[in-house]
């Protein structure tokens, strides 16, 4: 089940989401660095853009020919997607799996629903607690050595160095974000951590700290 804060918290900033990220430049760098990245990658026909809110790889996603299935539980994150399709792109093709549907724990292995490559852009994982069962969950939607492109947000260094210990120990740190009278839990890892938590499902093909950004980048390979 998906945690409802999470829903609640993107409900809420739903309207103002597009413009908090246009207000930092960098973002856009950081996006255009994983669309650069997902047009390289070989023999792609059908993505899921996982926990893809408002829908801002959708164009680049749309006018490259993929067949998308765009995953996003906050329904009001997903209506100014399916707004921006119906007003740009109302021929494309793709399959919206919204709210419920787009709970991971509930997914099935099934060759119908699967495809070549899993985007979750601009710290969806950040949101999920039990980011082993995503990786799980992820590796069934994939097919045969398909790619799960993350990008993610690590904790922040700690200061001192009794902190740093602690912080390079332990697998997950948790902060908690608000908007307004909604809060949520954000979850952080470290490169080794996720690495460690992968291996039964991934293998970690690229990695780049997108260091002034705030964003580390992962290509992970379906084992
Ligand atoms: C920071 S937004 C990123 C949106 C989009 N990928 C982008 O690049 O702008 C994180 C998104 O992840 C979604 N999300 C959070 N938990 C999720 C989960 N368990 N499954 C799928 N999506 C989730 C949120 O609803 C939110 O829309």
């Amino acid at each position: 089940m998906i945690d409802s804060s999470i829903i609640h918290y993107y409900d809420e900033i739903a309207s103002s989401y597009n413009s908090r990220l246009e207000k930092d430049a960098r973002n856009c760098h950081v996006r255009n660095y994983v669309r650069q990245y997902v047009l390289e990658l070989k023999n792609v026909q059908r993505v899921m853009d996982f926990g893809g809110g408002t829908g801002l790889d959708l164009p680049w996603l749309i006018e490259n020919d993929f067949d998308i299935v765009f995953c996003e539980p906050s329904t009001k994150m997903s209506a100014i997607a399916r707004q921006l399709v119906s007003d740009r792109f109302p021929n494309a093709s793709i399959t919206f799996e919204i709210g419920a549907s787009a709970d991971f724990s509930k997914w099935c292995k099934s060759p119908d629903n699967q495809v070549d490559v899993i985007l979750s852009n601009f710290s969806a994982l950040n949101s999920i607690a039990n980011i082993g069962l995503a990786f799980k969950q992820l590796g069934l939607r994939l097919t045969h050595r398909g790619h799960l492109i993350t990008v993610l947000t690590h904790f922040p260094q700690s200061t001192t160095s009794w902190d740093k210990s602690r912080s390079c120990m332990a697998k997950q740190q948790v902060s908690t974000v608000s908007i307004g009278s909604r809060s949520m839990k954000v979850y952080y890892y470290q490169k080794k951590h996720l690495v460690e938590i992968a291996k039964t499902y991934f293998d970690l093909a690229y990695y780049q700290a997108l260091t002034p950004y705030g964003f580390h980048f992962y290509h992970w390979i379906k084992r």
